[in-house]
């Protein structure tokens, strides 16, 4: 059992993620500059937020928030007229690796010796009830963590680097995960990170926390933070379901037995063609993969739909009597692929098709009448109603993914978009593709968080 004292496991690892000294300096440095010049400007008031103000990142992580704070008097679209002309100005004094990028509304995102810095405006709102979009209660966070987070902050990078190497690090829609500013809340909340990991071992669905006990309204999601500079939001919005569980049973095996493996970043597995086509004769399954170009939005904007759309396609192809084993996405710079592993890809002929019930009069006898010129057996009665059989549209998964008819299921506006212009298809060894090959070795890799550092640890 792990105590209340920092382990030795521990101490290591804080040894390993604590920023060092240099780089501090480095990025304060950096910081201060940037300050400065958003000061000359007169226009705004520059602001360090993040976890480089809360001296909570982990080494090398090293991405600056700086935020410019703007008169709330200005409207929204003046704000992103004026507040992205300076930003981009600043940006140009320190280099000219720079260029706007789109959350809610738009910012900079610069290259500063070696630094990712974002230079985001924003409305000096004078409360966190006042906000006009998500970035205005930024500095809100950054002013109530910087307050109460003395003596917690190796607490915060363990945790960071604990649901790092557990693959939920990260609230972006591929991760579902924990983002920063929620380890913050969870270590303060609970006084600590082992603390914080008793506590989760017994955190069940729906779980609520509310740091300052001042919920204003109630949230669907699994887990919930309430935000303490706003009781409308809920910081742990973007936690999946399944995210959520895995901290928990990664909190209990850590509990149970320690070990380094829980601070070790995940690794990227290989798949080379020829152990994809073994793979895929031992298993006996039928896999099919589509790649297509990657819509050009955001990720925020499309990965929400790729993850409908491999939904609606498993759907398409079960309702066609196809049977999905197992389906899932990724998304590169360039191109996406939906991945499809098939149980069954080849059918008969023919198929059941149900008709009406026969007491149903009027529909019944247009159903028979219809056809009354069948070669296969039926229309007959069964369980009341008509019964009888047809030839299927697919006999071919492989048809069924090529075909038009996939662009009907719900792909959502840009992917449909996307494959209107023609999609790629690929059954078996040849859905092997270098740049995807991570992806495909994971897909064939599945295992819980746990189940992988427990695996690290037997050596196995
Ligand atoms: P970051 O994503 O850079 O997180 O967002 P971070 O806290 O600095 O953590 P790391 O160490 O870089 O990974 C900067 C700030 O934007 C707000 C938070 O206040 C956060 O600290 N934010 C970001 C949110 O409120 N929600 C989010 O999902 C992301
Ligand atoms: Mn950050």
């Amino acid at each position: 059992m792990v105590t209340g004292k920092r382990s030795a496991i521990e101490e290591k690892v804080l040894e390993e993620i604590r920023p060092t000294q240099a780089e501090r300096d480095h990025v304060c440095g950096i910081a201060k500059k940037l300050l400065a010049a958003i000061a000359d400007t007169g226009k705004a008031q520059g602001m360090v937020v993040g976890s480089i103000a809360r001296h909570t990142w982990v080494r090398g992580d090293r991405d600056l928030d700086v935020f410019m704070l703007f008169d709330p008097g200005m409207t929204r679209e003046e704000l992103e007229a004026e507040g992205l002309g300076l930003a981009r100005k600043i940006a140009a004094t320190f280099t000219d690796r720079y260029h706007e990028k789109y959350a809610e509304h738009p910012y900079i995102s610069a290259h500063i010796d070696d630094v990712d810095v974002d230079l985001v405006p924003c409305f000096a709102v004078e409360s966190a009830a006042r906000i006009q979009s998500a970035v205005d209660r930024t500095p809100f966070h950054t002013r109530y963590i910087t307050d109460k987070i003395n003596g917690l902050v190796d607490d915060v990078l363990l945790l960071k680097r604990f649901t790092k190497s557990g693959g939920i690090y990260g609230s972006d829609q591929m991760t579902e995960g924990f983002s920063g500013y929620l380890c913050e809340l969870l270590t303060l909340h609970y006084g600590g990170f082992i603390p914080l990991l008793k506590a989760a071992s017994e955190w069940k669905p729906q779980m609520v926390i509310d740091p300052e006990n001042h919920t204003a309204k109630e949230f669907p999601e699994p887990l919930v933070m309430i935000d303490p500079v706003d009781p409308r939001r809920n910081v742990a919005a973007a936690v999946s379901l399944d995210r959520m569980v895995a901290f928990v049973e990664l909190a209990r095996g850590y509990l149970e037995a320690p070990s380094d493996h829980f601070f070790s970043l995940p690794e990227t597995h290989t798949i080379s063609r020829d152990e994809l086509a073994g793979l895929l004769a031992d298993r006996g399954t039928r896999l099919f993969a589509i790649t297509f170009p990657t819509p050009p939005y955001i990720e925020e904007v499309i990965v929400p739909q790729l993850k409908r759309s491999v939904i609606a396609i498993a759907e398409h192809l079960e309702r066609n009597g196809f049977v999905v084993h197992h389906a899932h996405y990724t998304m590169r710079p360039d191109r996406c692929i939906f991945l499809f592993e098939l149980l069954v890809a080849e059918l008969p002929k023919i198929k059941t098709h149900i008709g009406p019930p026969v007491w149903n009069r009027v529909n019944a006898e247009k159903f028979r009448e219809k056809h009354i010129v069948s070669t296969l057996p039926g229309p007959y009665i069964n369980n009341g109603h008509y019964e009888m059989e047809v030839y299927r549209e697919f006999t071919q998964a492989k048809d069924l993914i090529a075909s038009d008819a996939l662009l009907q299921v719900s792909l959502g506006k840009h992917v449909r978009q996307a494959l209107e212009k023609g999609w790629q298809v690929d059954e078996g060894p040849d859905c092997w593709q270098k740049e995807f090959e991570p992806f495909i070795a994971a897909f064939f890799r599945r295992g819980s968080p746990l189940i992988r550092v427990r695996r690290k640890i037997l050596d196995l």
